[in-house]
């Protein structure tokens, strides 16, 4: 075990032991930022190490240097002259080269709705807004069934007749059709927020949800207000979901 002996032999012995320790021996592992940290620390801990004394230096030094300049190391020499570089070119492609990487998307399913919008020329107040075909009971199942009509006329196609997002075209699209059936869509949300769903459409949707591709219509030009509400009362009377209601204080007068 000569070879212990030698300075450059501790050396690279205690740089490799130190690493292996590091970067395995440790619960939880180390990040690689504090990895390198400590490995430098440790680079110059054995540096001085091996240059506590002139002997100490020279013996270090001694397979560096015979390396490089005596005639029997030739071939090692030009092999470390080749693999080093390339090991060198190949971190650094490594570090630069840009990885495929699939596009984050991170959609709001539901953003928040503005707190007015535009319509047919005239401001409308999203925040607070009730139903108010839902005033006069005695006309609801007349509401449901004439939003029915429209339902089957412009909507079912894309969100299905059993009004599950399974419509005709609805396997072209992404996101697909909004499931009405789901807990997750209507059931949680006010009508005002489906008034403004249905009116502006995935034109309408607010930056924040973009990249949103979304093929909902606006229908604002297409139906009437009341026409917007009575479709409304139909995808709760024919999901039996109940709509959310604006809780005490979530806006303000009403
Ligand atoms: C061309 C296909 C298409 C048609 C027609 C269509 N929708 Fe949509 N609709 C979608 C898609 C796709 C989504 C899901 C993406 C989104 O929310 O914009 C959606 C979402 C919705 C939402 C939002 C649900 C939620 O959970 O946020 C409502 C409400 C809605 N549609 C109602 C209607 C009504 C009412 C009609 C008919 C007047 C209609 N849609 C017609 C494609 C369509």
């Amino acid at each position: 075990m000569s070879f212990l002996r030698s300075r450059f032999v501790q050396a690279v012995l205690v740089l490799v032991l130190a690493f292996v320790i590091l970067r395995f021996g440790i619960r939880p592992p180390a990040p690689w930022s504090v990895l390198t940290l400590y490995m430098a620390i440790i680079f110059m801990a054995v540096l001085i190490f091996v240059s506590s004394d002139r002997d100490s230096w020279r013996d270090f030094i001694s397979p560096i240097w015979s390396t490089l300049v005596r005639p029997e190391r030739r071939v090692l020499r030009t092999v470390l002259v080749i693999v080093l570089p390339l090991l060198m070119g190949y971190y650094a492609y490594t570090q630069a080269a840009a990885r495929p990487q699939a596009p984050p998307e991170l959609r709001a399913v539901h953003p928040a709705p503005p707190a007015s919008i535009q319509l047919k020329g005239k401001e409308f107040n999203i925040s607070g807004a009730e139903n108010p075909l839902r005033k006069d009971a005695a006309r609801l199942k007349e509401h449901a069934a004439k939003g029915g009509e429209i339902y089957i006329r412009n909507c079912v196609y894309c969100h299905g007749d059993n009004l599950d997002g399974k419509g005709h075209f609805a396997p072209g699209f992404n996101p697909p059709p909004a499931n009405f059936q789901d807990p997750g869509t209507i059931a949680m949300l006010q009508e005002a927020y489906l008034f403004w769903r249905i009116a502006k459409g995935g034109p309408g949707l607010p930056k924040e949800s973009t990249p949103w591709n979304s093929v909902m219509p606006a229908w604002e030009d297409r139906l009437s207000e009341e026409q917007i509400w009575q479709v409304i009362i139909y995808l709760y009377e024919a999901t039996g979901q109940q709509p959310r209601r604006w809780e005490a204080g979530e806006h303000g007068g009403h």
